[in-house]
Parts: C-alpha cells; structure tokens; sequence
C-alpha cells in the first residue's frame, strides 16, 4: 500500500478526526468524533497512541465536552475521565492541565465581567487554546529534527525502537523526526525497526511511516538488535521517551533498556528526542515512574489469533525505565 500522503490527528469545525492506528498499515480508517468517550476509549485501545499524540487528543477531548454548552462540572468529569486513560506518558496530563488552568481563568474573568453570547465566545477561546497546544508539539518536532542532526558525523546505520513519527505526534514526530532530516541531507544509510513487542508499534506504525518518507529500512525482532550491534552494523540508537524524571532518567516502550543496555556495552551512541511536555520535574528518579500494566492478551495472542494458553500467568508492563547514565544525549526542542 502507498499512499502519498497521510495524517495521524486533526481537528476542524467541532470534530476531532484521527487515523485508528490498530488498523495500521493494511487500513487507513479515520474516526471522526465530537464525543470526549471515544477520544478516551481511543487513547486506551491505541488507536490514539504516543506520548505528544495522547496529550493533544486529551487537549481536544476537554474542548469538546463544552460543545454543546459551557459547564464546569461536564469539563471535571471529561477532565477525570481522560486522566485515567494511560498512566505514564506525562504529556497527556500536561495536555489537560494547560487545558484546565485556561478554562477556569476564563471563567473566574467571566463571573467578574459577565460576556454576550457566552457559549459560543468561550468555546471558542477554549478552542484556540487546544490548537495552540497542537501548533506548539509541531514547532517543538521541528525544532528536535533540528536540534537532533548534529548526532550524524557520517551516513549512518541507525536502530529505533517503537514509534515516534507523525502517528505519535502533532508534528512530523520526535526521534522519527530526526532520521527524517537526516535522511533528506543524505545521513541515513539504513535504519533498522525493532518490531516492539507486543503490539508491533515498530512493524507496524514505523515501518509505515519509513516507506511512505522513502527512507531504506529493514524490521527485526526485538531479540536482534544485539547481533546488529556485535557484527558493527549499528552506528547510533535513537528513541522517544513518555516520561522524563528530573535526574534525566527515562520511561520509553517497553524494551527500550535492553536495547541501551546493549548500546552502552557496544560503545554505541544511545539518544532520546523529546518535546518539553515530556519532562517531569515532580519526578526524581526513574524508581517514581508510573508503569502502565496492559492486559495478558497482548502477549498471549496476536490479535485474533491465540498463541499460547491465555490460561497461564502473564507479566505486561508497557514501558520500562533507562536511568540518564546509560544516555548519550536528550534532544529536545
Ligand atoms: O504505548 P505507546 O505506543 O503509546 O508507546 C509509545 C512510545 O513508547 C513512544 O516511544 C513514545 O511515546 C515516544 S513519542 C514520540
């Protein structure tokens, strides 16, 4: 399937459309919605997936529960509802909170200067607020491409883990992003995709995302990519992060220590890209990350297909924890 052009989010005339990304690559299916529960249930399911991503459709979420009228009490349940999505990239709390510190100083200004057409001049100001946020994570990818191209001294070999391309952001993506700069100054020689087990977001989305940029590329198994970096065909590793702790730890896809493990005892350059609204200061230490813990089916099963007996115990955990010592370098906007 090529297709020349595609979208990840986007937002126009009260509804917010995204590409369900569990039906990626084979279908290419746009939700349209006004509804925050199915932006929710999205977020959980990933059809929404990737940290920036996440935090933008939140953003859009609240709007959308003042549609069809303004009330606080209706944006404090979206509010908690959208909260308990997914536990561990901080963007999409840092998403509802830009949302819900906005909205209730337009309603303090408000109760001092009450205002003509009141639904509709909120709505729209809560509007602007969401396409700000979106308008800021696009800046911040290219300002990380940008900031990111230093790290090729040579045409380069590269492995990724998961996906952080246009389908994990508002922009062109963050780690993604790079190799795409890299590979339109001719600094990408191969870029190797960790599959990233257990649901593929590596020979599925990035995989994607590579062929429709023309970028060469091969998919591996999670379990190859240190033979990769044994025989020398790994020059540097870059990933994305969903958290960020205050000592420059990092919470990314599950696998991602592993592989900055193996980069560490092979000499290999091992960098995170991240936007700003991955950074927590309120964590110290990657030991306070939450760990989001998916459901046993993920492992047991490849989508419909049963490959072991769900019966037996099963240890999901979406992401794990790669401590600042093991990184070359954070590349941020
Ligand atoms: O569970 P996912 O698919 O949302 O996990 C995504 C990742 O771990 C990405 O590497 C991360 O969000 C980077 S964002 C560009």
């Amino acid at each position: 399937m090529k297709v020349s052009d595609y979208f990840n989010i986007r937002y126009s005339d009260g509804f917010f459309e995204f590409i369900n990304q569990t039906k990626l690559p084979f279908e290419e299916k746009i939700t349209k919605t006004d509804d925050y529960e199915v932006i929710a249930q999205a977020i959980e399911r990933l059809e929404i997936r990737g940290a920036p991503a996440i935090g933008i459709a939140a953003a859009f979420g609240l709007l959308l529960s003042q549609k069809k009228s303004i009330s606080e009490s209706a944006f404090l349940l979206a509010y908690d509802r959208l909260k308990n999505t997914r536990p561990t990239a901080v963007n999409l709390f840092i998403g509802l909170e830009y949302m819900k510190e906005y909205f209730l100083s337009l309603l303090s200004s408000i109760k001092e200067k009450p205002l003509k057409n009141f639904n509709h001049s909120l709505y729209i100001s809560l509007e602007l607020k969401a396409l700000e946020f979106m308008q800021n994570d696009i800046l911040s990818c290219k300002r990380i491409a940008e900031n990111g191209i230093d790290i090729f001294a040579k045409k380069s070999n590269v492995l990724t883990h998961c996906n952080t391309g246009k389908l994990a952001t508002g922009g062109d993506g963050t780690a993604f992003a790079v190799i795409k700069l890299a590979h339109e100054k001719n600094l990408i020689n191969h870029v190797y995709a960790d599959e990233t087990r257990p649901l593929l977001q590596g020979s599925r989305l990035t995989a994607y995302e590579l062929n429709k940029a023309g970028i060469p590329f091969s998919i591996i198994t999670d379990s190859t990519a240190g033979f990769l970096m044994q025989q020398g065909k790994i020059d540097l590793v870059i990933t994305g992060a969903d958290r960020i702790a205050a000592n420059g730890d990092v919470a990314n896809k599950i696998g991602t220590y592993s592989i900055a493990v193996l980069a560490h005892f092979h000499k290999i350059p091992f960098y995170i890209a991240a936007p700003q609204t991955t950074f927590d200061k309120n964590i110290i230490s990657l030991h306070s990350i939450p760990i989001e813990l998916r459901k046993p089916e993920e492992i047991s099963a490849f989508g419909n297909i049963q490959v072991t007996d769900p019966g037996f115990n099963y240890y999901n955990p979406a992401f794990d924890t790669i401590p600042a010592n093991l990184i070359t370098k954070i590349i941020t906007d």
